[in-house]
């Protein structure tokens, strides 16, 4: 074999391994414990809890695995498997009128959290 044609096998190779490294980051598996609370926690909860602005007049409280996947009054905000049909990632990924986006009065999440809660809805919510 030429040393040519070996050294593009070898580049090939050294491609597929990077783009398969770089499929498994995309992919990581993500849990309401571990990644989704914390998020929530710190940009969320404080209206989405009992009492709270966005509790009282939606019925979102976002302080539990249980009650984030029961949703508002009118029904779930996640759908597990279809983050683009969840109210919850089109509000914070700002794809809904922006008058609407969460979380209200401040600046939207940073791209990479909007991402995770994304692929957490698309990897079908798990607790
Ligand atoms: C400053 C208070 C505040 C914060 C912080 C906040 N929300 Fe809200 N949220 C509200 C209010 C008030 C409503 C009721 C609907 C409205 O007025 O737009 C609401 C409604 C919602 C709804 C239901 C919308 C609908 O049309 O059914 C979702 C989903 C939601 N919030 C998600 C979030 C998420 C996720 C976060 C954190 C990233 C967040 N909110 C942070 C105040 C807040």
């Amino acid at each position: 074999m030429s040393s040519k044609v070996f050294s593009l096998i070898a580049i090939a190779g050294v491609s597929a391994v990077l783009l398969a490294s770089c499929g498994e980051k995309e992919t990581k598996p993500l849990s309401y414990h571990t990644d989704i609370k914390p998020i929530l926690d710190q940009y969320c909860v404080e209206c989405h809890k009992e009492g709270g602005k966005g509790t009282e007049k939606s019925g979102l409280l976002l302080d539990s695995y249980e009650a984030t996947l029961r949703g508002t009054k009118f029904g779930p905000v996640v759908v597990a498997g279809q983050s683009v049909n969840s109210t919850l990632y089109r509000l914070v990924s700002g794809k809904a009128d922006p008058s609407l986006r969460m979380p209200h009065n401040s600046d939207p999440l940073p791209e990479e959290t909007v991402n995770m809660i994304r692929d957490w809805i698309d990897q079908g919510a798990k607790e």
